[in-house]
């Protein structure tokens, strides 16, 4: 076709104010908040990049399958529509709904891991790592050397390095290592341990297959959701990302025995396994969102307008973790901001400057999240799906590159208050 723009694949039915606050306003509200952007209410913000989490738009059809909930506390045929919905796709004969992904996780790491167990992923996301924390084990990462440079344009980033979990195996001792999550069938079946799957950007990863890896050009999204669930043997999915649900997330497992333990601790927790700490109308929301989620025209446009984003900012020099994601665009704030040393928090400076200019709420994954642990310090800008137009993200573009403009006036912060554990959240601090 010679029509090369890519539109957004929807039209507006509803819509939202958004608002407007002056440079004054967003000074005294980032004082206020102890340059701490969770701590800023949302009627202040006007772009709101903080997550992809549960923010997304719902479709006119997943409001209408809203209205066919069945509210029943047991047996809800909302559940029997959700069940069929998941095993579409994922294939695995256990399918138990919980309210998001960290009740899965909890669910499987509970039932699955004791102390002094090793867990190994390629990296783990913080409540997954908490939650393995929780019960004693250990949660190891083992990103491939390439994950870690923000610059490498490296097609995964995000692959396990397979000869470290060979390694790892040969010296913990497999009867250490319950699980491992994501990637690397092979050495697991070998070796006749579980592989699980943290599934909740399945179909943005699924189409970064399709676009990157030789011989998936002509699968269709789904074809290849399928091939890679058939390689494990159970996963954790929080349907608040690839869901396209404001809340809601499921564990699936092949194992009848585990099954049983899940489902015995679900209704401990979440509730009885046809509902799982869900209304019948989530589950709807959920059972249409996963079907959405992997159309080629949403997964076309989604990965094109977020690539939109970081390639107009890095063509300008703005250091970003190449290549573009499909949830987010992640700057380098090392790169943007040499002249200030981790430890005065460059990522949190630089996302205070992205809301002083422009309003937009992004959020620091480094030294504040991970404390001296952190190996980079980035500003995730995280694009809801089907939220904002390509006219607010040429907004985002125009702010990102003012600061960019002026990065050298920019000063790193000092912390004033941190609580014991999870202290981005909650963290103080002022400028130096
Ligand atoms: C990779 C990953 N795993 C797990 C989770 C946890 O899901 P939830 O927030 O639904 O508990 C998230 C949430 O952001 C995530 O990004």
């Amino acid at each position: 076709m010679a029509i090369k723009t890519i539109i957004e694949p929807f039209k507006i039915k509803s819509v939202e104010p958004i608002r407007w606050t002056t440079r004054a306003d967003r000074e005294k509200l980032l004082r206020q908040a102890h340059y701490n952007l969770f701590q800023v209410p949302a009627r202040d913000i006007l772009i709101d990049l903080l997550t992809d989490s549960g923010t997304g738009a719902m479709s006119t059809a997943q409001w209408a399958a809203m209205m066919e909930g069945d509210e029943s506390y047991a047996g809800s045929s909302s559940f029997d529509r959700f069940r069929r919905g998941v095993q579409d796709i994922f294939g695995y004969r256990h399918v138990i709904p919980t309210h998001q992904g960290r009740a899965a996780e909890r669910i499987l790491f509970g039932v699955m891991c004791k102390k002094g167990d090793v867990v190994p992923n390629n990296s783990h996301f913080d409540t997954t790592r908490a939650n393995i924390e929780f019960v004693g084990a250990e949660a190891v990462d083992l990103l491939i050397p390439e994950g870690y440079e923000p610059a490498n344009r490296h097609p995964f980033k995000g692959n396990m390095d397979v000869a470290a979990l060979e390694q790892l195996i040969a010296r913990v001792g497999r009867e250490r290592i319950p699980l491992v999550a994501k990637a690397v069938r092979d050495v697991c079946r070998r070796h006749e341990i579980p592989l699980y799957f943290d599934a909740c950007r399945f179909a943005e990863n699924a189409y970064f297959i399709k676009l990157r890896e030789k011989g998936y050009e002509s699968e269709t999204p789904k074809e290849i959701a399928k091939e890679i669930f058939a390689l494990g043997d159970g996963c954790t999915m929080s349907a608040k990302k690839d869901g396209l649900a404001n809340i809601g997330g499921f564990l699936c497992t092949n194992d009848d025995q585990l099954a049983q333990q899940e489902k015995d601790l679900l209704i401990l927790t979440e509730g009885y396994p046809t509902y799982g700490g869900l209304a019948g109308r989530d589950l709807e929301a959920i059972a249409v969102g996963l079907r959405e989620a992997l159309e080629e025209d949403y997964l076309r446009y989604r990965i094109t307008s977020t690539a939109y984003l970081g390639n107009h900012i890095a063509a300008q020099r703005v250091p970003i973790v190449q290549p573009p994601g499909g949830h987010a665009i992640y700057v380098d704030a090392r790169a943007f901001l040499p002249h200030i040393a981790p430890q005065q928090f460059p990522g949190v400076a630089l996302a205070a400057e992205l809301y002083l200019e422009g309003g937009i709420r992004s959020v620091e994954i480094g030294t504040l999240m991970f404390g001296d642990a952190a190996h980079m310090d980035l500003v995730r800008l995280a694009i809801p799906r089907r939220v904002y137009t390509q006219s607010h993200i040429d907004y985002v573009i125009e702010v990102v590159l003012e600061v960019w403009r002026q990065r050298e006036r920019i000063h790193g912060l000092r912390l004033t208050h941190e609580a014991p554990f999870l202290r981005h959240f909650t963290a103080r601090l002022e400028p130096l």
